[in-house]
């Protein structure tokens, strides 16, 4: 799967020289205009923009900001980079749901006339995508 990093994963993390246990309740956290303690929720489903040539800097990758929040945004962002510090890993990619993120990670890699190797005793929701989804694309 191709990595796309979140704005908040490019940088590095300004909790980086704290404490395991602090970084763990800490890291990640992107502080709003308001000064808040603990993480603000963000609603917002887009951003705006300077200038249209930053909007547009922004929808080819040239700008690491967030741009739409089906995408990211910055409450996204905090999660992904605390599981990373959670889990020591390179980089994190959330969903909304297990089956959002079950059906990424199985289709992103494979293409028409891959095979997939699974249990029987799958979740159930993932025995459907396995044995009744994926034979729909040739997989
Ligand atoms: C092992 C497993 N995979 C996937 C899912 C699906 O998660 P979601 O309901 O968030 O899509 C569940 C839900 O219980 C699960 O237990």
């Amino acid at each position: 799967m191709s990595e796309t990093k979140t704005p908040a994963a490019k940088a590095p993390s300004p909790t980086q020289h704290y404490r395991p246990e602090t970084r763990l309740v800490h890291s990640g956290t992107l502080r709003s205009q308001f000064g808040e303690t603990s993480e603000a929720l963000f609603l917002t489903q887009g951003f705006v923009y300077d200038s249209a040539e930053q909007c547009e800097a922004r929808f080819t990758g040239k700008d690491p900001g967030f741009l739409y929040s089906r995408f990211s945004n910055p409450t996204v962002s905090m999660f992904e980079q605390r599981m990373i510090e959670l889990e020591g890993a390179e980089a994190a990619r959330a969903t909304a749901t297990g089956m959002a993120a079950v059906t990424t990670a199985i289709l992103a890699p494979l293409r028409s006339g891959d095979h997939v190797v699974a249990a029987k005793a799958l979740f159930g929701s993932c025995r459907y995508v396995v044995e009744d989804l994926l034979p729909r694309y040739g997989i």
